[in-house]
């Protein structure tokens, strides 16, 4: 092992000597240790030269060259690790992504909330039912959604498991991205089972039939770039079990720096983006790009002291700031943010999440969002980016492929008596694939009037 291979292992686990807040607790250490010298043994999911490309690609999104679609599961579930649920999810994605492109002229940098986000914060450590007290459902990764005491004691062979779904999972995604399927000659094919159904679907049909007449006008003209036939797709989740990432990030032989090889990017979740906290500093210690999840409560001295830690070198693309205010709150609180780190230099890529602060409980107990609320969000982050000649970067929004009812709302309405009919999610609600497209069709008439 060489000096500076011997200084990047201890630089990796430099967080273990700061507190950790939102990690489970483990009956068996013994286990929990044998389950991640396994797991540093692994092959990495992801390679560095392809952290690296993602955090070019979002540089052009920080100088305001491209626009960035982050978007998939609150939580992934182990039992839906198949390639119908997985299609679905990319379809989506690929479908919004070409109404960005298309409308709004824009190149999209696409990221998924996939291949590794199994694993939740939650506000509460424990559930309460019928007088029964057990520690919370905390994703798949560490334990069981079933209300008994067996199923939500956290089991480190999880970790196990969510390394193997997220390599079964990212397979099929490069499988699906680069193998003909995200030719855009299919932008009829990803909306054939939905164009009959649905009001968005027809709208899409009709924006894919325009794409077709440009793909054969320039086919005509003898231009067929590579770049129509695959797309580049890349991978992230909330890095929270820093267990896991720890055992997953390794030295680059070609620059001897760090990386956490279970994602292309990873990010801090409002709930343990403590500044002395573990998180963190895990974060600050790897190359990849790396977001932070900032709520109504930050302030702009705290993003200041993000960037120092995150982004010494103020390159552009390696921080991402996922705003996550609330439709109500975000004209108020976004500027002075926007302002005080615009002023101090640093261009990190302003992201809006309008899903986790518009999220509240409709009178059947559903946890619901209102896409009328969603889509505010995204304006007023429209709004105040424009106001500030700032450049909007992208949103992050929680989604999946299947024709769920879990937000109400949207063009083929949701209400709130639908919700019990289909609402699957392992966590926070999700758009369904009409209202993502209605969003991907509303943003990009707002980028386009920017
Ligand atoms: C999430 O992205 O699912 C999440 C928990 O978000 P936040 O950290 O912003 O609450
Ligand atoms: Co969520």
């Amino acid at each position: 092992m060489t000096v500076n291979a011997e200084s990047s292992t201890s630089t990796a686990s430099s967080w273990r000597d700061l507190p950790a807040a939102q990690q489970p607790e483990y009956p068996d250490s013994e286990a929990l240790r044998e389950v991640t010298a396994d797991l540093a043994g692994y092959p990495p999911l992801v390679f560095a030269g392809e952290c690296d490309q993602l955090r070019d690609r979002l540089g052009a999104v920080a100088r305001g060259e491209a626009f960035l679609l982050q978007g998939g599961d609150c939580a992934e579930a182990f039992d839906q690790v198949s390639a119908e649920h997985i299609r679905a999810k990319l379809k989506t994605l690929l479908q919004m992504s070409a109404v960005l492109t298309y409308a709004a002229a824009v190149p999209v940098v696409k990221v998924g909330r996939i291949a590794g986000q199994y694993s939740k914060p939650r506000s509460k450590a424990t559930e309460v039912r019928d007088g029964v007290e057990l520690p919370s459902y905390r994703g798949d990764s560490v334990n069981a959604p079933a209300f008994t005491a067996e199923a939500r004691t956290p089991d480190p062979e999880r970790l196990r498991r969510m390394y193997h779904s997220s390599a079964a999972t990212l397979n099929l995604v490069r499988g699906f991205t680069t193998g003909g399927y995200a030719d855009l000659r299919q932008v009829h094919a990803w909306n054939q089972d939905f164009v009959r159904t649905s009001a968005s679907g027809q709208r899409y049909e009709a924006l894919a039939r325009e794409i077709d007449r440009a793909l054969s006008f320039m086919k005509a003209c003898g231009a067929d770039p590579a770049e129509f036939h695959s797309v580049e797709f890349y991978a992230s989740h909330e890095a929270l079990l820093l267990d896991y990432e720890a055992a997953l990030t390794r030295v680059d032989s070609r620059t001897g720096s760090l990386y956490d090889v279970s994602a292309h990017m990873i990010w801090i979740g409002e709930r343990t983006r403590q500044l002395d906290g573990a998180h963190i500093e895990f974060a600050s210690r790897v190359r990849n790009p790396v977001g932070v999840k900032l709520g109504p409560t930050t302030t702009p001295e705290e993003a200041l002291a993000y960037i120092d830690r995150l982004d010494p070198d103020r390159e552009p693309g390696r921080l991402t700031f996922i705003t996550r205010y609330g439709a109500g709150k975000i004209r108020d609180l976004l500027p002075e943010l926007v302002e005080k780190v615009t002023a101090s230099g640093a261009r990190p890529v302003w992201v809006c999440d309008p899903m986790h602060g518009n999220t509240f409980e409709a009178a059947s107990g559903h946890k619901t969002r209102r896409f009328d609320d969603v889509l505010d969000e995204v304006k007023g982050f429209f709004e105040v980016h424009k106001a500030l000649g700032t450049h909007p970067g992208g949103i992050h929004v929680e989604l999946t492929g299947d024709d769920v009812t879990e937000c109400v709302g949207g063009g083929d309405e949701i209400f709130v008596d639908d919700l019990h009919q289909r609402y699957e999610t392992a966590c926070d609600p999700r758009l369904n694939r009409s209202q993502s497209l209605d969003l991907a069709f509303l943003v990009a008439e707002m980028y386009r009037d920017q």
